[in-house]
């Protein structure tokens, strides 16, 4: 049986971890968060500081890890600072996701109930597929992005690293949306959008935030 440790313990990481439940053939074995200062073990589980990885490592060298935490930036920086193996991650895929056979999924990524990615679409490492989103065929989504429950991804668009796509978005075919964007939830996304940036609303139009360089719905 497999065994995983947990990272996080927020709402998301309650998720993450019915989802790994429901599969039966893994096992939590703990869960880490720096809210907790030092690594105890309690009713058969490990509950310690980020940092207390490799200690675990001594005792289970076989353990995977999963980064349950929605903020892409965040789990790109636990990831970077546990300097683990991609083997050592666990990839989560809710029994009720609907997964084409020609899709492909990388490590340490979460698919929730009733979402679904479709024919040839490709999920990044630590990217987050929630709840009932929708991925179409021939998406290309890369690494650390997150698309919220109910947001849908048409066919062929990319997503490129780090991208937050809000609750009930949607793009329209063709789109891609810079590394690091927000798309804010319930936009509609008709053009390309810039790296960096936060597009809202129907059709989606660039924030710019009092202070930003950036010039006024710099949409391509
Ligand atoms: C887009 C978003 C990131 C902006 O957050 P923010 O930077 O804190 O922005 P603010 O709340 O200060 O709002 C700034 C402006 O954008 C508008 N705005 C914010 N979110 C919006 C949205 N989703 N749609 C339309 N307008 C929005 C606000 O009304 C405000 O307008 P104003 O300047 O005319 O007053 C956020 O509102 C959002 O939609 N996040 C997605 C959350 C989500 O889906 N999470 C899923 C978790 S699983």
């Amino acid at each position: 049986m497999t065994k995983v440790i947990i990272v996080g313990q927020g709402g998301h990481s309650k998720v993450v971890s019915e989802a790994i439940a429901l599969q039966g053939n893994i096992r939590i074995k703990g869960y880490l968060d720096d809210n907790y200062h030092e690594l105890k073990y309690e009713k058969e589980l490990y509950f310690g500081p980020i940092r207390s990885t490799k200690e675990i490592l001594l005792h289970e060298p076989n353990i995977k890890f999963i980064i349950a935490i929605g903020n892409n930036k965040l789990r790109k920086m636990i990831v970077e600072k546990m300097g683990l193996k991609e083997t050592q991650y666990l990839k989560v895929v809710h029994p009720k996701a609907l997964i084409s056979a020609s899709a492909t999924i990388g490590v340490g990524a979460v698919i929730l109930a009733n979402a679904v990615v479709n024919t040839d679409a490709k999920i990044g490492a630590h990217t987050i597929i929630n709840t009932s989103g929708i991925v179409e065929h021939d998406n290309v989504i890369e690494d650390f992005a997150h698309i919220s429950p109910n947001a849908t991804l048409t066919g062929t668009v990319h997503i490129e690293e780090g991208v937050h796509v809000g609750a009930g978005a949607s793009v329209i075919p063709n789109i891609n949306i810079g590394k690091w964007s927000t798309i804010g939830a319930g936009a509609t996304v008709i053009n390309h959008i810039p790296a960096f940036s936060t597009a809202v609303g129907v059709p989606a139009r660039i924030k710019v935030k009092e202070g930003d360089e950036v010039v006024a719905n710099n949409i391509q």
